[in-house]
């Protein structure tokens, strides 16, 4: 490892060499390596750098440019008429919040400020102040109780594995999503920062399933392949790829009624079923399971993506409202309605998905509780982009999950997170 004294030599400064041969050089070894023999570079390979990369070409303009310095003159007016013409085009270039917008702006992208979407930046810094790894998460009594012949049902261990295989898939579908078929059409740099820390937070979920995963010890191909090879796990999967792959095509452009609605498609597909639909059985499973006091590492590493998602949701919604009031005329009645289905649509999927994953009662839910509470997302979900509701009357059987859910509720409980975490217990659970 170099030393500072090492930075100081480098930085000495250098002898002119009376000779214009180059001092043979001596390749450095460590004392941690044997010494066999000193390598000494022949004058072939180590020409000094100047006479090296130095051409006649270069020397002969760089004495052009020191002739014409020598010889500068005073500006003439029109030259001076020239500079001013550029800074003040130079100003005109400087972004005003009204160029900027959701989609289709043609405001310059890396100038973060002024803000139009405070909101989003708001919203980046609070994803910022909820940093977490799942390393951080004690996972020894989940693998003592999941290596337990007795210590959890049949029915629990298929919960377990269902929600690790479908997260530990669908994180990433999300992550591509952004940075393959969102990033680019969002064209305000406040969101993209937001973009940009989501993107990240689902990397650390993936690595949180991961982490669950190579804790229990469980059969990681088995885990990884579910999306390909469980019917209900392999039809949420698929119906996200979907809209992505709508937008992978390099020659996508937003610009026209037809692509915007269909880039507009593809983010209530991602924020209001994906992330907001998707994932709520099988969080909703796993923080009941925590709630009986099992499995609790995967249950707490469940509430902070949990958190985590409900803040991407938010955003998404956000999102998605603003391009509808920046452009009204692109929520017409058959766009509404396409909206609406893909969100009952997917409120279908997960009923399935509930249903698979729960054969029998187990964990004081079922599979028509659950179903009614998917009903109550789905509601809430349509009316978040001023839909009607699809199923009303519909009510939330798992109220504890909306306190989970309430984002300064959450906030709190990450501070208790972190004192719980000095003092080496986990968090508590409110009924
Ligand atoms: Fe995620
Ligand atoms: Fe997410």
């Amino acid at each position: 490892m170099l030393s500072w004294e090492d930075y100081y030599k480098d930085e000495a400064p250098v002898k002119k060499e009376e000779s214009k041969q180059p001092e043979p050089r001596v390749a450095e070894v460590t004392e941690t390596e044997p010494v066999k023999e000193q390598v000494v570079l022949t004058e072939e390979v180590s020409a000094p750098l100047d006479e090296a990369i130095v051409t006649e070409d270069m020397n002969s303009e760089a004495m052009q440019n020191l002739e014409n310095y020598t010889t500068m003159k005073e500006p003439t007016e029109a030259e001076l008429e020239k500079v001013r013409e550029r800074m003040a085009n130079a100003q005109e270039g400087r972004v005003q919040v009204g160029q900027k917008a959701m989609i289709n702006s043609k405001a310059d992208l890396n100038q973060l400020v002024p803000f139009k979407y405070k909101w989003a930046w708001e919203k980046y810094l609070d994803g910022t102040a909820n940093h977490w790894m799942p390393q951080e998460i004690n996972m020894t009594a989940d693998i003592a109780l999941w290596k337990s012949e007795d210590g959890l049902t049949e029915d629990e261990r298929t919960i377990v594995k269902r929600s690790l295989g479908f997260f530990s898939t669908a994180d990433s579908l999300v992550a591509n999503n952004i940075v393959l078929a969102v990033y680019k059409h969002i064209t305000n740099p406040e969101c993209r920062q937001y973009l940009l820390r989501q993107a990240f937070e689902e990397a650390i979920h993936t690595h949180a399933y991961q982490y669950c995963v190579e804790s229990l010890g469980m059969d990681e191909g088995e885990i990884f392949n579910m999306y390909r090879e469980v019917p209900c796990v392999e039809a949420k999967a698929a119906w996200g790829l979907k809209y992505t792959q709508a937008l992978e095509d390099p020659t996508f452009e937003t610009g026209t009624p037809e692509k915007d609605k269909e880039f507009l498609s593809n983010l209530i597909a991602y924020y209001c079923v994906l992330e907001g639909m998707f994932f709520y059985c099988g969080f909703s499973q796993i923080l009941s399971m925590g709630r009986r006091n099992k499995m609790t590492g995967v249950s707490e590493q469940f509430q902070y993506i949990m958190r985590d998602e409900s803040m991407h949701v938010n955003f998404g919604i956000d999102v998605i409202n603003s391009i509808i009031n920046e452009n009204p005329t692109l929520w017409d009645e058959g766009m509404r309605k396409r909206a609406s289905d893909m969100i009952v649509e997917g409120t279908q999927l997960e009923i399935d998905y509930a249903r698979d994953t729960m054969p029998r009662g187990v964990l004081g839910m079922n599979a028509k509780t659950m179903e009614e509470y998917l009903k109550y997302v789905c509601n809430r979900r349509l009316t978040q982009i001023n839909l009607p509701e699809a199923y009303p009357g519909a009510e939330n059987p798992f109220p504890w999950m909306s306190e989970i859910m309430d984002l300064r509720k959450e906030k709190n409980f990450f501070e208790t997170r972190v004192i719980e975490y000095q003092v080496g217990g986990s968090l508590k659970f409110d009924d």
